[in-house]
């Protein structure tokens, strides 16, 4: 069976990692989360005092590139690869609020951008691969067989994000996380180097009102029509 490649971009808490999680375990695909890596590299700069409050180091986190190493390890028991900086497990440290809160700025810086981007589509070399983020179908992956474009009310997204975030046990309010989605929607869509944007022959999936399973359903027909 051919193997192709599926980029999933999309605004913030679209729940494209939920779906593309699934649809890869479906194919039998590798699913990578690229947003993961972008977060790791937002903690490391946070736990190297490069990222504080008012201050943002961006030219010490540059020279510092090198020594971040961000990868992944498949979980058998989740059924998907957990995100590691250097070497240990931040899967779970990657998904506060703090982090959400500087990850877009770093994701504005085109050093990170080359880093990440190159080993991407290392990761896709051989197709087969699922992956999600917001420059996939643009930059990663122009030659994506398939290319979708999530999208939902930024209320909607909120709402799932916030809910996440309370059944870890994070001390969150609802207007804090709004005010991140919209803010990282912004900068996201708004940056000079590699800007969210749909790509051409994306197709475009609000899933507003739809269940998991109905974005599943239809995600998954749409790739079986390709392979
Ligand atoms: O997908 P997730 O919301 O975890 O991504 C976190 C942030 O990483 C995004 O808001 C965006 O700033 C950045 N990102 C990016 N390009 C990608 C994936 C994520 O700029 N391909």
């Amino acid at each position: 069976m051919t193997k192709i490649t599926i980029a999933i971009d999309g605004f913030s808490s679209t729940g494209k990692s939920t779906v593309a999680k699934r649809l890869a375990k479906a194919l039998g695909y590798v699913y990578v989360d690229s947003g993961a890596m972008y977060r790791a590299v937002t903690l490391y700069a946070m736990q190297n005092g490069l990222i504080e409050t008012d201050c943002f180091d961006i030219d010490g986190l540059i020279s510092q590139l090198e020594d971040i190493d961000v990868s992944f390890k498949f979980n058998e028991d989740l059924g998907f690869a957990e995100v590691y900086l250097n070497g240990i497990n931040v899967e779970s440290a990657i998904r506060t609020l703090e982090v959400s809160q500087f990850v877009s700025q770093v994701a504005t810086i085109s050093e990170v951008r080359a880093q990440l981007v190159k080993q991407q589509q290392n990761f896709g070399k051989d197709k087969g691969v699922v992956m999600d983020g917001r420059d996939i179908g643009t930059v990663v992956f122009p030659e994506a067989e398939l290319k979708l474009f999530m999208t939902a009310s930024a209320e909607k997204r909120a709402q799932r994000r916030y809910d996440e975030l309370k059944e870890r046990g994070d001390d969150v309010c609802y207007d804090d996380v709004l005010k991140n989605v919209q803010s990282r929607d912004h900068i996201d869509s708004t940056r000079d180097d590699s800007p969210l944007s749909m790509a051409k022959d994306a197709i475009k999936v609000d899933n507003s009102n739809m269940t998991l399973d109905e974005q599943f359903e239809f995600i998954l027909k749409l790739s079986e029509d390709k392979i």
